[in-house]
């Protein structure tokens, strides 16, 4: 039998899952309503369905912002990721960026926009071209952009490997990606990400690959590159433990939604959804006192993104699932405190 967690604060107002939430600011990025379902073709023809891999999320990003976007592997993340960056196109919904829909743009208007992402990958190794010395990779992007003269872009490369403290600059200028460590090769990815003075950063796991004492300096060299350049980051991460240090809300995604958004401090003392309860009740605790026990991971298998279950997509593994109900209608956001949504029927 289950228990019906007791929520901490009870909802006042429910929106549409498909309202875009509450910005602070004026938004540097709304995306609105974002579909991105990849067709299923079977023997390579058929169309057999689709996987829906960002299945209608909205939210603002405030200039100068750090989000956190959080969920299990296989929810969506990064799709949503190349998604914004213009890398993927959606298959409905709207990125306004300065007042234009990025999903109708051609292809010098998406070059255009991309001179204001920068992007972050996962895999260091995988994202820089091993053929490149660190200095060809840093001025492909300025020639991509028009910046034809050779003393400035070299200026700019300069100026941007000092920016992510690879110093002295002449060691690095001449080196291959194989030459360099995981830490700093993420760096040469940041510094190519930081190059045209992007307003918006996209960090995709940037951490995940590398050994503990590397992680904290990149995120402090994050940190640090958004606050010198007001820049809005969205940080992907499965890593719970560093979402405090780095961003000032966090949405919890679940298989193509977001399920749950707050603020870090309130999400972190008051998550609500029983998904976000198992994913905090899941990381592991590196003090010694409370690591009695491997943490449980949510129960059951995430589901098929092809054939979604209906309903809430966490009836099937949640232990407080109303009958009659969860899994029937698909729940809207319920506003439990200013800027904490969460889409659960427990709060209604
Ligand atoms: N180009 C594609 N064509 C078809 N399906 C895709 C494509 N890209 C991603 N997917 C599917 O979309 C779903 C979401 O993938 P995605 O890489 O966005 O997840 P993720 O949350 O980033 O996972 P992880 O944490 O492991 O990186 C997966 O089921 C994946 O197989
Ligand atoms: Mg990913």
């Amino acid at each position: 039998m289950s228990v019906t967690p007791e929520p901490l604060i009870q909802s006042t107002i429910s929106t549409s899952p498909t309202e875009a939430p509450f910005c602070p600011v004026m938004p540097v990025l709304s995306i609105q309503d974002l579909h991105v379902w990849f067709e299923l073709r079977q023997w390579g023809f058929f169309l057999a369905g689709y996987v829906r891999a960002v299945d209608d999320i909205s939210f603002d990003l405030a200039e100068g912002e750090a989000i956190a976007i959080v969920g299990e592997s296989g929810c969506g993340k990064t799709t949503l990721m190349r998604t914004i960056l213009g890398l993927v196109r959606p298959t409905k919904g709207k990125i306004l960026f300065a007042n234009k829909n990025i999903c109708e743009l051609g292809t010098i208007g998406l070059r255009e926009y991309r001179s204001h992402m920068g992007y972050v990958q996962q895999d260091p190794y995988g994202a820089l071209p091993p053929f490149l010395s660190v200095r060809r990779i840093l001025e492909e992007p300025l020639i991509i952009n028009g910046v034809d003269d050779r003393g400035e872009r070299e200026r700019r490369i300069r100026k941007a490997l000092e920016e992510v403290k690879m110093a002295p600059v002449e060691d690095f200028l001449t080196k291959f990606p194989h030459m360099l460590s995981g830490g700093q090769q993420q760096r040469v990815v940041i510094a190519r990400a930081m190059i045209l003075g992007p307003k918006i950063l996209v960090a995709d796991e940037p951490v995940s690959m590398l050994d503990a004492s590397v992680r904290v300096e990149i995120l402090k060299l994050l940190e640090g590159l958004r606050r010198t350049h007001n820049l809005a980051v969205i940080y992907v991460t499965h890593d719970l433990s560093t979402v405090r240090y780095f961003s000032e809300r966090i949405f919890v995604m679940y298989a193509g939604k977001i399920i749950e958004q707050a603020r870090v401090n309130d999400l972190i003392r008051h998550h609500q959804h029983p998904y976000t309860r198992a994913l905090f009740e899941a990381t592991p605790d590196p003090d010694a006192h409370n690591a009695t026990v491997l943490k449980d991971v949510p129960p059951g298998e995430p589901p098929s993104l092809v054939k979604p279950p209906p309903g809430c997509r966490f009836h099937p593994r949640c232990a407080w699932k109303i009958d009659g109900l969860c899994e029937v209608e698909e729940p809207p956001y319920f506003e439990m405190r200013p800027q904490h949504l969460v889409a659960c029927w427990l709060y209604r």
